[in-house]
């Protein structure tokens, strides 16, 4: 029997009235896999995050993370499952410094967290290991709202990774950067998801970030996916040149 994929998503359908922002999308991420998912603004890909990691609740289809059924199941339940997400605004605490930032989010998934020990001791050492990892090391001890925004960015996917997920989700993780910052930023992700087993699914709107870095594509318009392929495949398709990527694919 073959392992789980890390993230399978069967005949997912959302509708917001009667607009269909998500109509029987399904594709699967095979385990510690880099994909993205784009299209053009308005396809349905947030909406497409947001049904994965429980943010919204399908009108039908199912999700299933590393083999289990977990549509309908809250953010929460989904982040101590391993799924854990970065969003296009960063959600970190400028007053707090990037390692207390870090902190939270190990704590978070420790079990003593509600109550009143100090759960510091237990934290500690997985914190530094996260900002190692990220290499924030040097800069621990600054408040976080002291940091450049590339450095920001990097706080945040210290804390998408407290709790050592298997799969990372990714909503436009680049936004506002500039193009050197961008292939910087999904260097270190996809080095870091690597050595950690994590798949990734992100969208990026940067062609050339996505091209480099995920080994699958899957295509979104008007709500469908309409094309799923290698960077190659996806390079070539007629359909995804027609409703994505115009002039820019164009020889
Ligand atoms: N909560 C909502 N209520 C109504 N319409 C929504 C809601 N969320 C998204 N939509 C609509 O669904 C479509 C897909 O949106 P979204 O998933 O954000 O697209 P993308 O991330 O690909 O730009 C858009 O037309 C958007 O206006
Ligand atoms: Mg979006």
């Amino acid at each position: 029997m073959t392992a789980p994929h890390a993230l399978a998503v069967e005949h997912l359908s959302k509708s917001f009235g009667g607009f269909r922002a998500v109509h029987d999308v399904s594709f699967h991420v095979a385990t510690g896999e880099v994909t993205a998912l784009i299209g053009p603004n308005g396809a349905g890909k947030t909406t497409t995050f947001n049904l994965v990691n429980g943010q919204l609740t399908p009108d039908s289809g199912r999700v299933l993370v590393a083999g289990t059924d977990v549509t309908g199941r809250d953010p929460r339940a989904l982040w101590r499952g391993g799924v854990a997400r970065t969003f296009q605004i960063t959600a970190t605490f400028p007053s707090m410094t990037v390692r207390e930032n870090v902190a939270i989010g190990v704590m978070a998934l420790a079990p003593h967290f509600w109550s009143l020990q100090r759960p510091a001791s237990l934290s500690g050492s997985a914190t530094d290991a996260l900002l190692a990892d990220v290499g924030l090391t040097g800069m621990a001890d600054l408040l976080a709202g002291t940091l450049a925004y590339g450095d920001l960015k990097r706080v945040e996917l210290a804390m998408a990774l407290a709790n050592a997920p298997s799969l990372l989700l990714m909503d436009e993780p680049t936004a506002g950067m500039a193009a050197a910052e961008r292939e910087a930023l999904m260097t270190l992700a996809v080095r870091v998801c690597k050595a950690r087993g994590a798949a990734i699914l992100f969208t990026e709107h940067d062609m050339s970030v996505v091209f480099r870095h995920a080994t699958r594509i899957f295509v979104m318009s008007a709500g469908e996916l309409v094309a799923t392929g290698t960077p190659e495949a996806i390079r070539r398709d007629p359909l995804v040149r027609e409703v994505y990527l115009g002039k820019a694919a164009a020889p």
